[in-house]
């Protein structure tokens, strides 16, 4: 059991109103969990208190080499009942992020009792309208002061939390994706499993260039070859070729996603036949000439499930399922998002209660 000492604000920030335009990550509610790690005492000084700028010595470690891992979870409101979806896988992968980037464990427990203390007491700041939720962020901050390229022996634990909207400003509209073939995102043997802001600094220039060309996100291709599909800048990504579901094995370089991994089980449990394997960007551009490339869609916390009508491959443009969401996307989203909210029923048994 982690002692959590636990501080209010005085001065309430006004939430947003109902139906208000949320976008993503951009409001954040009146409170924040911290906790300190110094090494020879461990993890110490659980808190919850209002949320506040940091004070930090422009030395700290963190700053200069990037070691930091974060999380992003969400919490959902049904009427009085608020939950989260599969927080301990959230708490699993922050230590495996942590282990790569000589952070520290922090015990699963901890992990999980932070996130649900600090949701409860912000409870009333979880949004009602329709694909809204409770965005949750928990990272870990390298705080020694000192220059040399080494692990720090302290650290932060912070919990921070932003109501937000769909994290695409067209919603639940079909997105149009640039693979890339310059830039790379992780090799095999690097950080591309971890989640760590190195790999979106990463990312930023391709996703730039993505966006100039008029796409809303990359597309990887493997570190090595460029040649085999890897992830998207924000989401795990699925293909539906002539009815079977194909996804790029985790292969060390992507990030292990949890709604990848739930819409895996999903989609078995309907009686599809999952592949979790290699895919060449030949066979994708191969499978949408010919017709067999049914459905595209990504897998994220912030991105939900999210439709795919486009991909670029330099001279390639693939129209995928004539701007329409597919018939399995949609039906995906609407299971996914139904057990997130506690509208349906919870077969896996993902769902948290608060
Ligand atoms: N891949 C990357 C690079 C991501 O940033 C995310 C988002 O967290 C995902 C995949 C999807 O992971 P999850 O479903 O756990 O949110
Ligand atoms: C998430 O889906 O939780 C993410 O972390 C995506 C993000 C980098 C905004």
């Amino acid at each position: 059991m982690l002692d959590i000492k636990i501080t209010k604000t005085t001065t309430p920030k006004e939430k947003p109103a109902k139906g208000a335009a949320l976008g993503f990550g951009r409001i954040f509610t009146d409170h924040m969990f911290i906790m300190n790690y110094t090494e020879g005492k461990g993890w110490h000084d659980a808190r919850i208190e209002p949320y506040h700028n940091l004070e930090l010595s422009p030395a700290s470690m963190v700053f200069h080499y990037g070691q930091e891992m974060f999380e992003g979870l969400k919490a959902y409101r049904n009427g009085d009942a608020a939950y989260l979806f599969r927080p301990d896988m959230n708490a699993k992968r922050a230590n495996a992020s942590n282990e790569r980037l000589c952070i520290p464990e922090i015990p699963e427990e901890y992990f999980v009792e932070a996130v649900k203390e600090l949701v409860k007491v912000d409870k009333d700041w979880i949004p009602t309208d329709e694909g809204t939720s409770l965005y949750i962020r928990p990272f870990v901050i390298a705080t020694d002061d000192f220059l040399g390229v080494a692990p720090s022996k302290t650290y932060m634990f912070i919990v921070i939390l932003s109501p937000s909207g769909a994290y695409y400003a067209s919603g639940l509209a079909p997105v149009g994706i640039w693979i890339e073939d310059e830039y790379v995102r992780a090799v095999k043997g690097g950080m591309g499993f971890a989640k760590t802001g190195g790999n979106y600094a990463a990312s930023l220039i391709a996703q730039v260039k993505a966006h100039d060309g008029g796409y809303s996100q990359v597309l990887w291709l493997d570190g090595v070859e460029r040649k085999y599909i890897e992830e998207v800048g924000a989401m795990n990504i699925f293909f539906k070729i002539n009815g079977k579901i194909v996804t790029p094995m985790l292969n060390g370089s992507i990030l292990p996603g949890i709604t990848r991994n739930s819409v895996i089980q999903v989609c078995k449990s309907w009686g599809y036949e999952v592949e979790e394997r290699k895919i060449s960007v030949d066979e994708l551009v191969a499978a949408a000439k010919n017709g067999s490339l049914e459905e595209v869609f990504g897998t994220g916390t912030a991105a939900v499930i999210s439709p795919v009508g486009k991909l670029r491959y330099v001279d390639d443009v693939m129209e995928i399922g004539g701007g329409k969401i597919g018939e399995l996307t949609q039906k995906l989203y609407d299971t996914i998002t139904g057990i997130q909210w506690g509208k349906t029923e919870d077969p896996f048994g993902w769902r948290v209660e608060l």
